[in-house]
């Protein structure tokens, strides 16, 4: 009987798609069926929040084809990674257009043999620079990254130690590694310490492992405090930088900067697919870990190299970043602004520090309306719930950008006040 005719109407609604992982019987696809049936469903009932496709470049302002009337619209975007917005720069533009060109649109091979070009050099060094380390390597991506260079670090007999909050790859990394995992509460240092008393051993190596800004929650790791208790225990740090790249720090060089602990971390995470408008993952620390990275690290010997366009264009935007400063003020200003207005309008913002602004709905209906309806407004913003936050915890995941006009700043402020009063949230 498939799923569809053996559940009632409700408790089909009741089904989230976490009850669709751990279905045991002979048959694989049982929890496939399952799922068909939810995801169906959610097609149905909200196409409006995932998968929506864009027909332009991924800046400010896009164009999106509205599912329901089929026709292309401009919408304001909060719901991009490129906190600069560079990707379609002029000069990112012609940078990927002239490697394209010399190189070829693919690389053609894995890093080790010959995908690694020329630029792609030139960029190991420049992100070295950037780190203030000796050596840094370029991934497929920062998933990638994440699970390779934990799972070459660690192994059975040694405990990796996570923030509750780090990114899946870094947890699917500690899986791979064969390690034992240790989590400690979000932001929790003196949880930390314990953790890192009980754990901590001469028979076996700790690696402390954190995300700089959480993806979820926008605030930044106490990486001082991190660093210290480390130390104290003699155990490395591993820094997943991914949303601070660009936005975090005096110049935008990441948590580390922040903390005046650039050159000083073990093992430094980013990547390419944020603020450097691209994709690819990037490892920086001392010369001895990069090169023990390039044979040991899988993803780099065993999945295929980043291609050559989009390495020139990540080189474009570092030194657009470089050159204009005031791009990286522009999105801390439209960040300021929309924090202290939507505060002031009574709306629950996660304590961010960084680009990405949640604002806990706590409401799953009033969640999927409110994203319905900004959506017909033309405004693109993300959806969070369960199982990626607590339920009750499900929220509106605003990404900022540097470029967006005031008046398109005011535009949402004002919806998301007139939403907040209908759905009785302020
Ligand atoms: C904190 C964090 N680390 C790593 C990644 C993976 O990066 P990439 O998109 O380059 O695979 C992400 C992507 O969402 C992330 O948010």
């Amino acid at each position: 009987m498939s799923f569809e005719t053996s559940q009632t109407a409700k408790e089909q609604q009741e089904v989230s798609w976490s009850d669709c992982y751990d279905v045991p019987g002979p048959d694989l696809f049982e929890k496939v069926m399952r799922f068909a049936g939810t995801a169906d469903k959610a097609r149905l009932l909200f196409p409006h929040f995932l998968r929506r496709p864009v027909c332009s470049a991924n800046v400010n302002r896009v164009k999106m084809t509205d599912r329901y009337t089929g026709q292309v619209r401009d919408m304001i975007m909060l719901g991009s990674n490129s906190y600069l917005g560079l990707t379609n720069h002029p000069k990112v533009i012609e940078a990927a257009v002239e490697a394209t060109k010399k190189y070829g649109y693919g690389a053609g091979s894995v890093s080790l043999y010959s995908g690694t070009t020329d630029l792609h050099i030139e960029l190991e060094k420049r992100m070295a620079a950037f780190y203030q380390c000796e050596d840094a390597i370029i991934f497929p991506t920062g998933y990638a990254a994440n699970v390779s260079t934990i799972a070459a670090l660690l192994h059975e007999q040694d405990v990796a130690v996570n923030d509750l909050y780090n990114h899946a790859s870094i947890f699917d990394g500690c899986k791979l590694s064969g390690a034992k995992i240790e989590t400690y509460a979000h932001a929790r240092m003196g949880h930390l310490e314990r953790v890192l008393q009980e754990n901590c051993g001469d028979d076996h190596g700790t690696l402390v492992i954190t995300d700089g800004v959480f993806s979820m929650e926008g605030d930044v790791a106490r990486l001082d405090e991190i660093v210290r208790l480390a130390r104290t225990f003699n155990a490395r740090v591993m820094l997943d930088d991914a949303h601070s790249l660009g936005v975090i720090g005096p110049t935008g060089k990441g948590t580390a900067e922040k903390f005046g602990l650039q050159g000083k971390i073990d093992v430094t995470v980013g990547t390419l697919s944020k603020c450097l408008g691209g994709i690819g993952g990037v490892v920086a620390g001392s010369a001895e870990l990069v090169d023990y990275l390039r044979f040991y690290a899988r993803a780099y010997f065993f999945s295929g190299a980043v291609p050559a366009p989009v390495i020139a264009g990540s080189l474009a935007i570092l030194d657009i970043m470089e050159e204009q400063p005031e791009i990286r003020e522009n999105l801390w200003q439209s960040v300021r602004y929309m924090i202290e207005n939507l505060s002031a309008a009574g709306f629950k913002l996660c304590k961010t520090q960084s680009a990405i602004i949640p604002v806990v709905i706590g409401d799953e209906t009033k969640l999927k309306n409110m994203l319905r309806d900004l959506t017909q407004a033309g405004i693109f913003m993300n959806y969070v719930a369960s199982p990626a936050v607590a339920r009750n915890k499900c929220r509106l995941r605003m990404s900022m950008m540097a470029g967006h006009s005031r008046k398109d700043l005011d535009y949402v402020i004002e919806t998301m006040e007139a939403l907040g009063r209908k759905y009785d949230i302020l």
